[in-house]
């Protein structure tokens, strides 16, 4: 128990407070972050509690103001926050192959720097938006696919990573590189996740051509004995690929190294028929005194080409801020309730540009941009609406109406990483 809960108990009680680093970045990642910290500061109020926000400038935007994506300074306030809520990095401002430093450098000092390893990227797909899919409804019947990435090893920080002249003209090299420990605890967490949810781990390789992929392979063999309720199978990437359009409902945990990772979750997102809705946590092993340390971001990057113009969709933001509150804080309540405002109004018919065409049933739609649609998410956690407004507890998986709701992977994920710790 905090100071401030200890306080709280013996009636003198100032509320407790929660430090989370901000960081919007660049294109549209200030829109969606300011989107979401109006979301979660209403779950705050509404929960009773404070969030004490610090933002930096990180990225893009960096390089413009001090001349790098990421100061040293940043990365230690990021350190000891409680959590971080990061936007997005990068655009064609930055993009010059020949700069030397690039806005997405921040991104992997963060993910470096904390010893964020792991990636956690949950598909499930909204019913009141299965239309947004380019996919048919019965195809996307049973998605509900956790994607465990790893984020700090393979080829995004290998090294020697470089461009090289020689008599014979430019070479290239990137370095694709994996030490046992790096796979056993990303696996090893997969496990466990699979373990709290339906117990299917698929682990994606290129074991017929890397030796990378091979000694994933062995590991993942080792580990698997750890956990005999889990069944296991290894699949290749490029089959991969191909099974989650054909069939998706049929993965439960996927675990890969970092590029395929990142590869797979953009078209495991496109389940769902937009980039806007997927949020992610990264998480490592460090623990803060209210829960994991981690960093929550939207997938979807910096969308240059609808930036500043209120169109992005941030739901994705809000939905990684619910993921937050809950892995970070301890606040399984406020998450639940900005879960289930996320869905009401969804239900309701609102909408943000990318999903104007998605019909609303019976009702009418109504296109909203990007910070009314958070507003109107923020009302409706004030006012405890929605199913899931006043529940306590994370609900079993007997909840019909959890289909956009991460509530049963963000369950297993505590449990998961409580064991992994050794912590009750
Ligand atoms: C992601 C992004 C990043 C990545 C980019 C922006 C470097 O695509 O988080 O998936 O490749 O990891
Ligand atoms: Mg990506």
């Amino acid at each position: 128990m905090t100071g401030a809960e200890d306080r709280r108990t013996s009636g003198v009680a100032p509320q407790p407070t929660y430090r989370i680093a901000a960081i919007p970045g660049d294109g549209v990642g200030p829109e969606v972050i300011a989107a979401g910290r109006r979301v979660l500061d209403a779950a705050a109020s509404a929960g009773g509690f404070a969030l004490e926000w610090q933002e930096l400038i990180l990225g893009g935007a960096a390089i413009d103001a001090y001349g790098v994506p990421i100061r040293d300074g940043d990365l230690e306030v990021c350190r000891d926050a409680d959590a971080v809520y990061l936007g997005a990095v990068g655009g064609p401002r930055w993009d010059d192959p020949n700069a030397a430093v690039r806005p997405e450098q921040a991104l992997f000092a963060l993910r470096g720097g904390l010893e964020l390893f792991a990636n956690l990227r949950p598909v499930t797909v909204e019913p009141a938006l299965v239309d947004a899919s380019t996919m048919r409804p019965e195809v996307l019947r049973d998605v509900d696919v956790l994607i465990v990435r790893e984020l700090t090893g393979g080829l995004y920080f290998g090294r020697p990573s470089e461009e090289r002249r020689t008599p014979e003209g430019r070479v290239a090299v990137d370095t694709l590189w994996y030490t046992e420990q790096e796979i056993q605890r990303v696996v090893r967490l997969a496990f466990e996740l699979a373990s709290g949810r339906r117990r299917r781990v698929t682990s994606v390789d290129k074991a017929n051509v890397l030796a990378s992929s091979r000694l994933w392979r062995k590991v993942v063999e080792e580990v698997a004995p750890e956990f005999p309720d889990v069944t296991f199978e290894h699949r290749l990437v490029d089959s991969t690929a191909m099974m989650l359009i054909r069939d998706p409902g049929a993965f439960d945990v996927i675990v890969t190294e970092n590029l395929f990772g990142d590869i797979l979750s953009d078209e495991a997102a496109m389940l769902t028929g937009s980039l806007g809705m997927l949020p992610s946590a990264s998480v490592g092993a460090r623990r803060t005194a209210h829960g994991l340390h981690g960093l929550y971001e939207p997938i979807h990057g910096s969308a240059p080409d609808i930036a500043g113009r209120d169109m992005a969709n941030p739901i994705a933001t809000i939905l990684s801020g619910a993921m937050l509150l809950r892995w970070s804080l301890g606040r399984t309540e406020a998450a639940a309730s900005i879960e289930s405002a996320v869905r009401s109004a969804l239900r309701d018919g609102l909408r943000t540009t990318d999903l104007a065409r998605v019909g609303a049933g019976e009702g009418t739609v109504r296109v909203l941009g990007t910070q009314a649609f958070a507003d109107e998410v923020a009302a409706r956690v004030a006012a405890g609406s929605g199913a899931g407004g006043a529940r306590a507890t994370v609900p079993a998986d007997s909840d019909p109406d959890q289909a956009s709701g991460l509530t049963d992977d963000d369950a297993a994920v505590i449990t998961a990483t409580n064991t992994m710790l050794g912590m009750p």
